[in-house]
């Protein structure tokens, strides 16, 4: 069967992507880099990219958004590859969309549609699926609302007001605003027991660590190597898109909890964004974060900076509470010796000078190279890392943990009422804190299983 513009992404076999170079102050080298991207996201459909372009747009055509020139030539590069689809990575309006599917005989996706396809894919969880759901409503109703303007636009242009175009749309607007309500009632709901399920692993004392990093750093694959679990690990980006949780023993015999969160990238689309702050939640609650590198990439630094950022974010969202970062330099297996030493030498220069603290440790998450090291250092750092918490204690034997808490930690804030109840802000070593920390009742339904 020949396929159609509405045959999923995924049952296509061959690509063309396009990055138009349209906004002003983008280098080339930026735009080549996000060409590199897009042919990754591509390529992690499954699909095997047969042309990649990064041309310059010298003006932008209303009806296609791509110049005819260029559209009558992707026709061609279409046909002669036997690519049934195009990527362009650039904002196309869904009229531009259809208009370039028409002209070219191909499906047309852009850089969001093809991160949601991908993300749909991935999902896992509940949690991530209903995440998914709704970032692709949300994708829905703003295209709903350009359809709507430009319809307007030309009612206005025949002098009619009114018509069956605009109740249609009102009706799709509502129907979508609808699906949204429901989706964010029950993603509510299934945070709800998530963040309790949470609160209880925090209640063992056991330390969160979360691996955070830009997309392809090795993130799945050291995780597996850490855990042993069998967590999808392929050279795909966006393998993980729901954080999943393992014990992990250390040289010391404790153990942390560790999670895999989704993988960062440049510019995701805000409306992605939003959706996928559940998702990062892990990473403003966790004691450590490992910040996962592909050390060998040659954008390795702008990826870092990417990365940064987006935590920077989110600790803003949460608070300002910003969790240590500890870095782990990946894929040294792929550098050449002098390279190697390089990394390796600004490894130690940045140790001494305190400009990483803790300092990163170089590993192969695929050899198993410094990984023994990189679990020493995560020892080091989990076991120091501190949390604030609100303790109150009863006047029997406040005095006695008062003194206890204060020769383990540091008190912030103290209270004591009338009846002689002291609450105290008071700042701890994790498995102290957890040992302090008042007992909750949990619901039966979200108690760990016997650990
Ligand atoms: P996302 O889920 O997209 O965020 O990716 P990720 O960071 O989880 O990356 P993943 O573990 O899936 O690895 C991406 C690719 O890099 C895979 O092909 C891995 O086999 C490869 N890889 C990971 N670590 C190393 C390493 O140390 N050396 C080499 N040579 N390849 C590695």
């Amino acid at each position: 069967m020949k396929p159609t513009a509405d045959t999923p992404l995924q049952d296509f076999n061959r690509a063309i992507v396009l990055r138009p170079l349209a906004t002003a102050g983008e280098s080339i080298r930026d735009g080549e880099a996000r060409l590199l991207e897009a042919v990754g996201l591509a390529q992690a459909l499954g699909l095997d990219v047969t042309h990649a372009e990064a041309p310059p747009l010298r003006q932008i055509n209303p009806r296609t958004y791509l110049g005819g020139g260029r559209v009558e030539r992707l026709k061609q590069q279409a046909q002669e590859t036997g690519a049934g689809v195009i990527v362009i990575d650039a904002p196309l309006s869904p009229v531009q969309q259809r208009n370039l599917e028409t002209d070219i005989g191909a499906k047309v996706v852009d850089r969001t549609g093809l991160i949601l396809e991908i993300f749909g894919l991935r999902a896992r969880t509940k949690e991530g699926k209903l995440q998914v759901e709704l970032a692709r409503q949300g994708y829905e109703r703003s295209r709903l609302v350009r359809t709507w303007t430009h319809l307007e636009r030309q009612r206005g242009g025949l002098g009619k007001t009114g018509g069956p175009g605009e109740t249609q749309i009102e009706l799709d607007r509502r129907i979508i605003a609808d699906r949204i309500l429901k989706l964010k009632r029950e993603l509510e709901d299934v945070r709800r027991t998530r963040g309790l399920q949470r609160r209880a692993r925090s209640r063992a004392g056991l330390p969160a660590v979360v691996l955070v990093g830009y997309t392809n750093a090795g993130k799945s694959t050291l995780f597996n190597r850490l855990t042993q679990a069998g967590v999808l690990a392929k050279d795909m980006l966006f393998a993980t898109l729901d954080p999943t949780a393992r014990q992990v023993k250390l040289p010391s015999n404790r153990a942390v909890i560790m999670s895999d969160t989704v993988g960062f990238i440049s510019d995701l689309p805000h409306e992605l964004v939003e959706a996928f702050r559940a998702t990062l939640e892990a990473v403003t609650e966790a004691d450590l974060l490992v910040h996962v590198r592909d050390i060998a990439h040659p954008e390795t630094d702008k990826q870092k900076a990417d990365v940064l950022g987006v935590l920077a974010q989110l600790a803003k969202d949460a608070g300002g509470i910003t969790p240590p970062v500890l870095e782990a330099w990946n894929k040294i297996d792929l550098l050449d010796d002098a390279t190697r030493e390089g990394r390796l030498r600004r490894a130690e220069a940045a140790a001494e000078q305190g400009l990483a603290a803790p300092s990163p440790v170089a590993i192969s998450a695929e050899t198993g190279e410094g990984v023994e090291a990189l679990l020493a250092a995560i020892d080091r750092a989990a076991f120091s890392a501190t949390r604030v918490v609100t303790l109150t204690l009863s006047p029997d034997d406040a005095g006695r943990a008062r003194a206890q808490i204060a020769s383990l930690g540091k008190i912030l804030e103290e209270r004591s009422d009338d009846n002689g109840v002291i609450t105290l802000r008071a700042e701890l070593l994790v498995e102290d804190a957890a040992r302090f920390a008042p007992l909750e009742p949990l619901p039966e339904d979200v108690r760990p299983a016997a650990e």
